[in-house]
């Protein structure tokens, strides 16, 4: 069985008093309410790590994740963040190459085959994000598109290192929309990033990765997506910002 995780990516939203106000509320909601074993991963922002992580203290339900790290471990790379700090804050998960890091900060697969090396060293596990524009879906070139990210990020892997990856698609015409992937759309390309793992790692490898949907999820969609065989979650923008609303989507996980 696959591990299912719901993943919060707050981006580059609220102030840390916000912050410390949502975390408490959805701490309430998640040990009153959850009662799926999902893994719950909160995004935040870099400075909000260690206040979170106190608040957080032993809570077994809920981790934290930074939204990007640096590939070099330390340095003179001014205003960048190393996997070697996150690790040294126990900060479990990191996600790497999301679309608006390849959009708006020329992130390419090159660069984040090395942040994921640097992730896996220091013992985090990436997050690492796929999904193609809404232009290359139209030209019918999005499994193209999404097998090259993945091939190209990720294949210099051995297999037990990839074993410790989580990938999330994230069609980029999905993200902040309100256009969500139809639970046929995410499940076919899941289904394909699948296959694609079986063929270079074996069937057993690729049945233990968790591929999480990302773009629009809300409460209303959740249960649908989260239905489909091959979607093991999501990763979720603007709805994780709502502390009500992100536990009902934690809650459709079943
Ligand atoms: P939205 O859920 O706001 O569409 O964002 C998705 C996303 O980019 C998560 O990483």
């Amino acid at each position: 069985m696959r591990t299912k995780i719901v993943a919060g990516n707050w981006k580059m939203n609220k102030t840390l008093a916000e912050a410390q106000t949502l975390t408490t509320e959805l701490m309430t909601l998640v040990e009153a309410e959850v009662t799926n074993a999902a893994a719950i991963v909160l995004c935040v922002p870099f400075p909000y790590l260690p206040t979170l992580q106190q608040q957080l203290g032993t809570n077994a339900r809920m981790k934290l994740g930074a939204q990007n790290c640096s590939e070099h471990e330390w340095g003179a790379y001014t205003g960048e963040v190393s996997v070697p700090m996150l690790s040294a804050m126990h900060v479990p998960y990191v996600i790497i190459g999301h679309s608006e890091r390849r959009q708006y900060f020329g992130e390419t697969n090159a660069l984040m085959a090395k942040k994921v090396d640097a992730a896996l060293k220091a013992g985090l596990t990436p997050i690492f994000c796929c999904g193609e524009p809404l232009d290359v879906r139209e030209k019918g070139e999005h499994e193209t598109l999404v097998r090259e990210q993945v091939e190209q990020s990720l294949f210099h892997l051995p297999a037990d290192a990839i074993a410790k990856v989580v990938i999330a698609y994230e069609p980029v015409w999905a993200i902040g929309t309100g256009k969500t992937a139809t639970a046929r759309q995410a499940q076919d390309m899941h289904a394909v990033i699948r296959r694609l793992l079986a063929s270079r790692y074996g069937q057993n490898v690729a049945d233990g990765i968790p591929v999480l949907y990302g773009g629009s999820v809300k409460a209303d969609n959740a249960k649908e997506l989260f239905s489909c065989e091959d979607v093991d979650g999501g990763l979720v923008g603007g709805a994780s910002l709502k502390a009500r609303e992100f536990t009902e989507i934690i809650k459709a996980i079943g």
